[in-house]
């Protein structure tokens, strides 16, 4: 886009942002670019260091959440790298129920004597705020994988800073079409572009958005180094996904909205997560052994780990070992894709009617 386009609303940016140049016989859409070299002497030089493909993602998603991303292999790849730059002793204070592989990141630096960790209920901000003492990073889930809390993140943003922590926002479940991090002066913004950014199930990939120059220049000296980069189809693919964004998030809000009532009403059903937006949703059945029959018992639902595709899945958090035991065994996690909700209905009530 030109330098001088007013400011564009969300769902604009998610089509537009990130297209080549509009010039004659340029393509509207952003190539695969395979390569490993350039000629020398410009910006991008070696396949390690930058690549085209990469840079348009970059600039969509960067456009979407107001600042400047990198993307990297994975999210978990994304997280590595702003651990990496924690100083030995420093402590991080997390969320207890963020995603099982986050927090096992956090437990492995901390048994390797690398890091101090305080694990909090990032819902209750009174305890977080009182957590922070002489935290050097305070990372937030919001909402939270899989207990779906929901944590004040303008509040924690600014006590995180007054106590002189860089704050880290996770925001794979909400999205930037649902909350905007940088906006609220988080310092670092994460992804795991694998979900809902790339929206179809086929790729892995990661990505962090920060509004510091500096910052940006560390992260991105890091991702030099390490070499924690996408591949170019991934990005390419990635891309792709991010267009449809604002309609798949919205399609799949309406359809979580709706399920998470109609479940409150089953009689197998003894408790409904939902914070009220975004599309994943988690339901507790009274034994795990309710909760595995149904997660084999679907047609439409398919019972499969991860989220934010345009299917909907499902899967017992508990049945992983790194899953935190303060999650109950029968938790059913749900991811809601952009189905006819009927249809999704339909194909649960029947499950669930089995449970008696
Ligand atoms: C909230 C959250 N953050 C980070 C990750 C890690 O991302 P990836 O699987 O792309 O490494 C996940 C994966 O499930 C996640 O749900």
């Amino acid at each position: 886009m030109s330098g001088d386009t007013p400011a564009l609303r969300p769902a604009t940016l998610v089509v537009h942002a990130g297209r080549p140049p509009r010039e004659v016989d340029q393509p509207l859409s952003t190539p695969i670019t395979m390569a490993s070299t350039y000629v020398a002497g410009g910006d991008l030089e070696y396949g390690r260091f930058a690549n085209p493909t990469w840079q348009a993602f970059e600039e969509a998603l960067g456009a979407l959440e107001g600042g400047r991303a990198l993307a990297f292999s994975s999210g978990l790849a994304a997280g590595a790298t702003v651990l990496d730059l924690v100083g030995l002793d420093a402590l991080v204070v997390a969320p207890r129920h963020a995603y099982h592989g986050s927090i096992g990141q956090l437990g492995d630096l901390e048994s390797r004597g690398r890091i101090r960790t305080t694990l909090v209920d990032i819902s209750d901000t009174d305890a977080v705020i009182a957590a922070l003492d002489d935290a050097a990073v305070l990372w937030i889930e919001s909402p939270t994988n899989p207990a779906l809390e929901v944590a004040d993140v303008e509040r924690l943003v600014e006590a995180g800073h007054a106590a002189g922590a860089r704050v880290v926002v996770d925001n794979t479940f909400a999205t930037p079409l649902l909350q905007r991090p940088l906006e609220l002066g988080a310092d670092i913004v994460l992804h795991s572009v694998t979900k809902f950014l790339a929206g179809h199930s086929d790729v892995m990939m990661g990505a962090l958005v920060v509004r510091d120059d500096h910052l940006y220049d560390v992260l991105k000296g890091r991702r030099d180094l390490v070499g924690a980069i996408p591949g170019t189809l991934e990005a390419w693919l990635a891309l792709r996904g991010l267009r449809t964004l604002h309609l798949r998030v919205e399609r799949a809000q309406a359809n979580a909205t709706e399920l998470a009532s109609r479940l409150q009403g089953h009689p197998a059903v003894s408790e409904v997560r939902y914070p009220g937006f975004g599309a994943i949703l988690a339901m507790v059945l009274g034994s795990a052994e309710a909760a595995d029959l149904l997660t084999h018992s679907t047609s439409l639902w398919v019972h499969a780990t991860s989220l934010g595709s345009v299917e909907s899945t499902f899967e017992r958090r508990r049945r992983w070992k790194g899953e935190a035991a303060t999650i109950p065994e029968g938790l059913v996690r749900m991811s809601v894709g952009v189905e006819d909700v009927d249809d999704l209905w339909a194909d649960l009530e029947q499950a669930l009617d089995r449970l008696g």
